[in-house]
């Protein structure tokens, strides 16, 4: 198929661009010396237009109809599926309204800077509003069938609807409300304390690197660095980086953001390198690939059999700061449960509704049914009716997350996709596996059968699938909040003495 293979060297040639851009991204984020920002955003500026143009030439567009004609087998077809997505999207898209978005959301996000830091959000209102137009016209240049929102979605979440979204979110919301009152109504409550103390960094980072080695993040293909805002970046084969931040006064900050972003990198880490740079060598979708730094962090990194390996080594690399805190005591200090105003640092039970409280505003905001110069007030009355407490400042309020300040409306649904996905295929891999076998591995500080599984089931696959087939595929059901909320009671319950 010249047409195809035409099509696929010039989509993997605009890849191999794209990942010079994000070694430049890498570099910004963390060594590059901070006068330099001015040279980099020309730099990268220069690459992102050059990848634009070579993934929307015209010609493009033609070897692609050929290509479609020309009986794909399934993993032709599959490549040929989201290249048409991705290139209908670009197309779509006028030049200078993607000009003007990159414009605006650059400026908007210093403005939001300082609006946080001031809790202003009558400097950042202009701005929001600004954009909140602009992805209203990206949605409908691109188009959507029912919903705005749906166009927006589609680029984080690949097929996912609104409608489909909303009642997946509706369900859980009506088992998680009653779930967290009786665990925050219990009374009972862990040692914090145990966490806040001093935890020296060069032990924190000896730790850390030791639990992402075992779990299967490969340092001969990868790096950990320390940045402000952690993150993942997967370059291209054999060179995937992550980073974190230590505060030598909190142990979790450090450790389960190690563990989120190793389990990212173990996605990247292990896509089929023969297909980089096209569809079958990317993840499936974002919501896919948090659900694989939940499952890491969350599922296995919260869980009783990982601490029976690893408490007996921390106590060794924190031997003072842990001396004659038990097993138990630790366990409870990590699966903490709070009502709490930022989503960051949200705990399991309470983490999602941070995120519906934002999808619900997301698509008002779109429709135009929430005003922006109503978002503070809105936010604050339905943060109220979610969690039972009010913020007292915008800063910890709307003007907490960057998401809407770069243009990201429709990216925060992936976050809670993903913490469903993850219980959805842990409870999977425990049937495959067998539970038991598998606690066992963990107490032994093994996890090469789970990450080998998650290998075979998600990683080398890509893009073959879309989520939801994935998902299907994978667990023989479509996703569902069930298993997410089964795994928090079976945490919880015990821990906050909640009858089942
Ligand atoms: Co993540």
């Amino acid at each position: 198929m010249p047409a195809y293979d035409d099509l696929i060297r010039r989509w993997k040639e605009a890849a191999i661009l794209s990942s010079c851009g994000s070694v430049l991204g890498w570099d910004e984020r963390t060594y590059m010396p901070r006068n330099g920002s001015a040279h980099r955003a020309e730099q990268m500026a220069l690459i992102a237009k050059m990848c634009h143009q070579m993934t929307t030439d015209p010609k493009v567009g033609q070897l692609l109809a050929q290509a479609e004609k020309a009986k794909p087998d399934e993993m032709q077809a599959a490549n040929l599926r989201e290249i048409r997505r991705s290139y209908d999207r670009a197309v779509k898209l006028p030049s200078d309204l993607v000009e003007e978005i990159a414009r605006v959301t650059t400026q908007a996000q210093q403005v939001w800077t300082d609006a946080r830091a001031n809790s202003d959000f009558a400097k950042f209102r202009p701005w929001l509003e600004k954009i909140v137009a602009l992805k209203r016209r990206e949605a409908e240049a691109v188009g959507f069938k029912k919903h705005p929102y749906d166009a927006l979605l589609d680029e984080f979440e690949p097929g996912a609807t609104t409608e489909e979204i909303r009642s997946l979110f509706a369900d859980l919301a009506k088992d998680l409300t009653p779930l967290v009152a009786a665990i925050l109504s219990s009374g009972k409550k862990p040692n914090r304390e145990i966490l806040h103390r001093e935890f020296p960094v060069p032990s924190q980072e000896f730790f850390g690197r030791m639990a992402a080695d075992k779990i299967g993040f490969d340092f001969q293909a990868g790096r950990l660095d320390v940045t402000t805002h952690p993150f993942c970046s997967g370059i291209g084969p054999g060179d995937c980086r992550i980073t974190t931040r230590y505060n030598p006064k909190h142990f979790n900050e450090s450790f389960f953001g190690v563990l989120h972003e190793s389990g990212h990198a173990i996605y990247e880490q292990n896509l089929p390198a023969e297909h980089f740079g096209t569809p079958l060598g990317t993840a499936a979708s974002l919501g896919i690939h948090e659900s694989q730094s939940r499952l890491w962090e969350n599922q296995v990194g919260r869980s009783r059999p990982f601490w029976e390996h690893f408490f007996p080594l921390a106590a060794n690399t924190f031997p003072q700061t842990l001396a004659g805190v038990s097993l138990d005591d630790f366990m409870f200090a990590i699966n903490d449960v709070q009502a709490s105003f930022i989503r960051v640092e949200a705990d399991e039970a309470t983490y999602n509704l941070h995120i519906i409280l934002r999808f619900e505003m997301e698509q008002a905001l779109l429709t135009g049914d929430l005003k922006v110069a109503d978002v503070p007030a809105v936010w604050n009355e339905r943060f109220g009716k979610l969690f039972g407490i009010t913020p007292p400042n915008d800063a910890q309020g709307c003007l907490q997350d960057i998401h809407w300040s770069f243009g990201g409306l429709g990216y925060f649904p992936t976050y809670t996709l993903g913490n469903l996905y993850a219980a959805q295929f842990m409870e999977q891999a425990r049937k495959d596996l067998s539970g038991s076998q598998l606690d066992a591995d963990f107490r032994a500080g093994k996890f090469e059968r789970l990450k080998k599984w998650l290998n075979e089931k998600i990683h080398h696959l890509g893009q073959h699938y879309r989520a939801k087939v994935l998902c299907e595929r994978i667990t023989g059901k479509t996703l569902s909040h069930r298993p997410f909320v089964e795994y928090l009671k079976a945490k919880f319950g015990p821990l906050f003495g909640i009858p089942a």
